[in-house]
């Protein structure tokens, strides 16, 4: 029998556009709405921490996330080298989606007008567009790449097919998958995106890691709300063990996923920011990682 006190390891910072890039990352989507003086201290906060990976989209705020990034590297051109800045493009409200080629490279390039940037490091399709071929997707991406608008492209809330299918048209590997993955939202576990970001060697970025705050409060929409109670209580137990806080736990949770999950956090809060780097420190046994999963699933694993 394995001693369930041995403790589980992560996997060390990895490597995407040849940088090495952080265990954590920080995100944009709640960046609008707040005061762009503010942003600095955000971004210093996330690269104190070793958080390089910048994520945004072209839809946060309409434009606004991408635009205050913008006015922060035109102000701090130094900034561009620090971070490996991600975008999204392929939401186009009101109609819900479009991936066609044009829209995709039309989208990109209104980000770089937008981030006053030359390129991006990862362009992303923000959502599975139905009405567009994986062949026409690949060839929107594939003409970013070789413009050199961006280094590298990935995927965002796509099944593992999907993904399969569109790599079968690119010229180059994909870099990046963004799936939603928390505590309280595991299906990246049971649907073979984190099975299929380890075999094709792509970086599994995890959007809404603390599920956008339900995992810090206990409190979640709708019926999740009950789960995420009895999540809470176990976050805390392993947190009063570690001396930490149930967010550090939560977030240490995913980073000692094989995969070498990245979580991308969204607080608005430098000192929040900062403190995600206790994650590092938890020890969290074999027997801890799934009575959280157990927890999450309101039953025992098969
Ligand atoms: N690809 C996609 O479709 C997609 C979708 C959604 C998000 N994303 C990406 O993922 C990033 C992160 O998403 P997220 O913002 O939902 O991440 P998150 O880290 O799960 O949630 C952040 C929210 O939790 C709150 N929070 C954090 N710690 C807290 C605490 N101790 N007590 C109370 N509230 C706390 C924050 O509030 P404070 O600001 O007050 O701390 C903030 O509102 C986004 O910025 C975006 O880049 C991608």
């Amino acid at each position: 029998m394995s001693d369930p006190e041995t403790f589980l390891t992560v996997k060390p910072r990895g490597r995407l556009v040849g940088r090495e890039v952080g265990r954590l990352a920080y995100g944009c989507w709640r960046l609008p709405g707040t005061p762009q003086d503010a942003l600095r201290g955000k971004i210093d906060a996330a690269l104190e921490i070793g958080a390089n990976i910048i994520d945004t989209a072209a839809v946060y705020g309409a434009g606004a996330a991408e635009e205050m990034l913008g006015v922060l590297l035109s102000e701090r051109p130094s900034f561009r080298d620090e971070i490996v800045l991600v975008t999204k493009g392929g939401i186009t409200p009101p109609v819900p989606y479009n991936s066609s080629r044009q829209e995709l490279i039309a989208s990109c390039e209104a980000s770089l007008r937008r981030l006053k940037s030359d390129a991006v490091d990862v362009f992303l399709v923000h959502r599975p567009d139905f009405l567009t071929s994986p062949a026409e997707v690949a060839e929107a991406l594939n003409e970013l790449i070789w413009s050199g608008k961006t280094h590298a492209v990935g995927v965002s809330n796509y099944s593992p097919e999907q993904t399969r299918a569109l790599q079968s048209f690119l010229d180059v590997p994909l870099a990046v998958t963004q799936p939603e993955f928390s505590a309280l939202h595991t299906q990246p576990l049971f649907d073979g995106t984190l099975d299929h970001a380890q075999s094709a060697s792509v970086i599994p970025l995890a959007w809404s890691p603390l599920a956008g705050g339900s995992l810090a409060t206990g409190r979640a929409p709708d019926r999740a709300d009950l789960r995420a109670a009895g999540l809470v209580a176990v976050l805390d137990r392993i947190a009063n063990d570690n001396g930490s806080t149930r967010e550090c736990v939560a977030l240490a949770w995913l980073l000692a996923h094989p995969a070498g999950v990245v979580p991308i956090i969204g607080t608005q809060s430098p000192e929040r920011i900062r403190a995600a780097a206790g994650a590092f420190e938890i020890k969290m046994s074999r027997r801890d990682w799934y009575e959280i999963l157990e927890a999450s699933r309101g039953e025992r694993m098969p």
